[in-house]
C-alpha cells in the first residue's frame, strides 16, 4: 500500500520532494535518481535548483525513464534535450552521470539491455521521480505493459500521443514508439515517489492507489512495492 500525501499546490510537493532528495545526498553523497520528464516533476526541479547550495550533487547520477525512439538527441523535444534543460543545467549535475535511454534506430536492438546494464552498474536507483499519464502509465508503460518489464522499445498510444502533441507542432510530429525502464526496472528503485496534479489524473490516481493490481493501469504496480509515496494536490485526489 502506498503511502498518500495530499498537499494544497504542486509547489508544495516540489519541496516536500527536493527535501526528501537533499536527505538523501547527505546520507550517501554517490545516491542514483530517477527522474521523470513530463509537466509533474518540474516543481521538484525547481525545489532542488533552489537548495543547490545545500548540496554536493558531484557524486549524484541520475537515469531518465524514458525516450523518444528516431527523434535525435538534439531535438528540443528528445527526453535527453528535456533532461539536460530541466535537470542538468538548473543542477549543475555531471552530465556524464546522467543517463537516458538511447532512441537512435542504429543501437536501438541493444539500447533496451545496455540501459538495465548502466543502472546496476550504478549501484540501482535510490529514489525515482515518476509521474502518471492519464491512463495510468508509468514512465511510457502503456496499459498492458508487463510487470516484469524492462527497459525496451514499446509503441506509444493514440492518447499519450495526443496527450504529448501539445510539445510538437502536431501530434502528427510525435514519435510512434519509445524506449522505456519496464515496471521491473522502476519497481528495483528502492523508493518510488509519484506526483500527481489536476482533475484530469483523478482517476489514474485513484487506479493507481487503491485499485485492482492489473496491467490494465500500470500505476497500480505501485501497490506492490514496499517503499511507495504518492504526492497528490486535491484535484488530483478527488477520486480517492
Ligand atoms: C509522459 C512521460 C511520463 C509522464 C507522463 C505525464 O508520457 N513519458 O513519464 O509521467 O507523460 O506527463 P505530465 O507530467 O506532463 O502530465
Amino acid at each position: 500500500m502506498a503511502e498518500v500525501i495530499i498537499v494544497t499546490s504542486a509547489d508544495d510537493a516540489g519541496s516536500l520532494v527536493a527535501d526528501e532528495i537533499v536527505s538523501l545526498v547527505a546520507a550517501k553523497p554517490n545516491a542514483v535518481l530517477g527522474l521523470a520528464t513530463g509537466s509533474t516533476p518540474l516543481p521538484v526541479y525547481r525545489a532542488l535548483a533552489s537548495r543547490r547550495d545545500e548540496m554536493d550533487l558531484s557524486g549524484v547520477s541520475g537515469f531518465a525513464l524514458d525516450e523518444y525512439v528516431g527523434l535525435p538527441a538534439s531535438h528540443p523535444e528528445s527526453y535527453r534535450s528535456v533532461i539536460t534543460r530541466e535537470v542538468v543545467e538548473p543542477l549543475g549535475l555531471d552530465p556524464e552521470r546522467v543517463h537516458v535511454p538511447n532512441g537512435a534506430l542504429d543501437t536501438i536492438e541493444h539500447a533496451g539491455a545496455d540501459y538495465e546494464e548502466a543502472i546496476i552498474a550504478a549501484g540501482g536507483i535510490d529514489l525515482q521521480i515518476l509521474g502518471i499519464g492519464t491512463d495510468g502509465h508509468i514512465g511510457f508503460n502503456e496499459p498492458g505493459s508487463s510487470f516484469a518489464s524492462r527497459t525496451r522499445v514499446k509503441t506509444l498510444t493514440k492518447q499519450t500521443r495526443r496527450d504529448n502533441a501539445r510539445f510538437f507542432a502536431s501530434e502528427d510530429e510525435v514519435p510512434m514508439h519509445c524506449i522505456t525502464q519496464g515496471l521491473g526496472t522502476i519497481q528495483r528503485a528502492r523508493h518510488l515517489v509519484l506526483l500527481a496534479f489536476g482533475a484530469g489524473k483523478a482517476r489514474a490516481v485513484a487506479g493507481a492507489v487503491e485499485g485492482p493490481i492489473s496491467a490494465t493501469l500500470p500505476g497500480s504496480a505501485l501497490q506492490l512495492h514496499e517503499r511507495a509515496t504518492v504526492i497528490v494536490d486535491e484535484a488530483a485526489a478527488a477520486d480517492l
